[in-house]
């Protein structure tokens, strides 16, 4: 689903610094990687570069099978709306619109008719939990019912990559842990690939591979129990 091959990026100066050095990554239909590292070792910058939304000195990223290094700014625009989902820190959800809409937000982008996204939107709704709350406004709801909101925001799409930088972050521990385990199954049963930026051990160990973030390279990691 996602391949990145020898990804170098550098910071622009003065002086230049070397953010990645010949980094690989991986990840398969359904599999979800977290990725760790101290503050500062790049881990944003990394979903960035692998969003097109920051440029790399070299290397490649391919998404099912396409190349996006290189693409023009419209490609990259187009290729993000249709293969890539987010997940952030802070929810992003637009006030003015209803559960509902927020979530349909990806498909109408697409040009999918409305009653389609509608019904579309609806679904993923029910699957995170949230079906009886679609005609609510988001002021309404609770932060762990708004990241469940930008979850199946996320994926209503069916996106080939889930990008997740700290997704748990405002929440409460308890809360925390249940909406991350309902944003891998739903990245697992939708089999796309789940990177997963964390701070937290808990949420790290939560996925099937974590990877260190050090010195600009990928290293596979093992945390103790
Ligand atoms: N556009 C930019 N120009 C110059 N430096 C940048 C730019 N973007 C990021 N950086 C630097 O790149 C480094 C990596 O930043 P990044 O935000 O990716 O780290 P991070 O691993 O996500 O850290 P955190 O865990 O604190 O979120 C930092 O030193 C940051 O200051
Ligand atoms: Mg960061």
């Amino acid at each position: 689903m996602l391949k990145i091959q020898s990804l170098a990026k550098t910071l622009p100066g003065p002086p230049p610094r070397r953010l990645f050095e010949d980094l690989a990554l991986d990840i398969a239909s359904g599999e979800c990687v977290a990725i760790v590292g101290e503050s500062g070792a790049g881990k944003s910058t990394l979903l960035n570069c692998i969003a097109g939304l920051d440029g790399v000195a070299g290397g490649s990223i391919r998404v099912r099978g396409t190349e996006i290094c290189g693409l023009d700014d419209d490609a990259l625009a187009r290729l993000r709306r249709e293969h890539f989902g987010f997940v952030f820190q802070a929810f992003h959800v637009l006030p003015h619109l209803s559960l509902a809409d927020n979530v349909a937000v990806p498909l109408w982008l697409l040009g999918v008719q409305d009653r389609v996204a509608r019904v579309r939107a609806l679904d993923m709704l029910a699957r995170v939990g949230l079906a009886a709350r679609a005609d609510d406004p988001p002021r309404l709801m609770s932060g762990g019912e708004l990241q469940r909101v930008a979850i199946a925001r996320a994926l209503v799409h069916r996106p080939a990559v889930v990008l997740a930088d700290e997704p748990t972050g405002n929440l409460d521990p308890e809360r925390a842990a249940s909406v991350l385990d309902l944003l891998l199954d739903t990245i697992r049963d939708a089999g796309a690939a789940g990177v997963l930026v964390t701070h937290s051990r808990a949420a790290a160990r939560r996925a099937d591979r974590v990877l260190a973030l050090e010195q600009g390279r990928l290293v596979d990691i093992r945390l103790a129990e």
